[in-house]
């Protein structure tokens, strides 16, 4: 059975990834508006992989015998000033879930509990990725400013992301 101090703290995290979520769906609309398919479809990419992971989450609190509390999902910023503003965004709030992800791997350790402290390195290895990627867009977006042929390039481009889900048994 898992202590309830990490039950907490991963019911606390499966609502923050639904939140990630929420946010990302929110910078999909905002670029979509703008008429940038292909960011938004990034984005919106990036929304689903969020719930994967919350989903994935809630499903090991129950593997754990503990009860998933559903949490009110706050409304996420709706607009932004420019496309680089969105993409600093997504490299700040990747960084503040990577301090969440340790801080539980940190209770893991505390309370012994080596299952739990498995669980979540998939979780610390993901978010070395996460902050990666966000720390590469970011820097394509300050560079690329609004370049309307640079832009016209990167939506293309990220248009062709597609979504896979990370837990999908093979
Ligand atoms: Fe669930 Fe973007 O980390």
């Amino acid at each position: 059975m898992i202590k309830d101090s990490l039950a907490k703290a991963l019911n606390d995290q499966f609502n923050a990834e639904y939140y990630s979520a929420y946010l990302y769906l929110a910078m999909s609309a905002y670029a979509d508006r703008l008429g940038y398919k292909g960011i938004a479809n990034w984005l919106a990419v990036q929304a689903k992989e969020e719930m994967a992971h919350g989903t994935h989450i809630y499903h090991y609190l129950l593997e754990r015998g503990a009860a998933p509390s559903f949490q009110d999902v706050k409304a996420p910023q709706a607009s932004y000033e420019s496309l680089q503003a969105v993409f600093e965004k997504v490299l700040s709030h990747e960084r503040h879930v990577t301090e969440l992800i340790n801080q539980i791997a940190s209770l893991a350790l505390n309370e012994k509990d080596h299952a739990a402290y498995n669980f979540i390195q998939w979780y610390v290895d993901e978010q070395v990725e996460e902050e990666a990627d966000a720390e590469d867009m970011a820097v394509k977006f300050s560079r690329i400013g609004d370049n309307p042929g640079l832009l016209y390039t990167i939506d293309a481009q990220l248009g062709m992301r597609q979504f896979t889900n990370p837990f999908a048994k093979s």
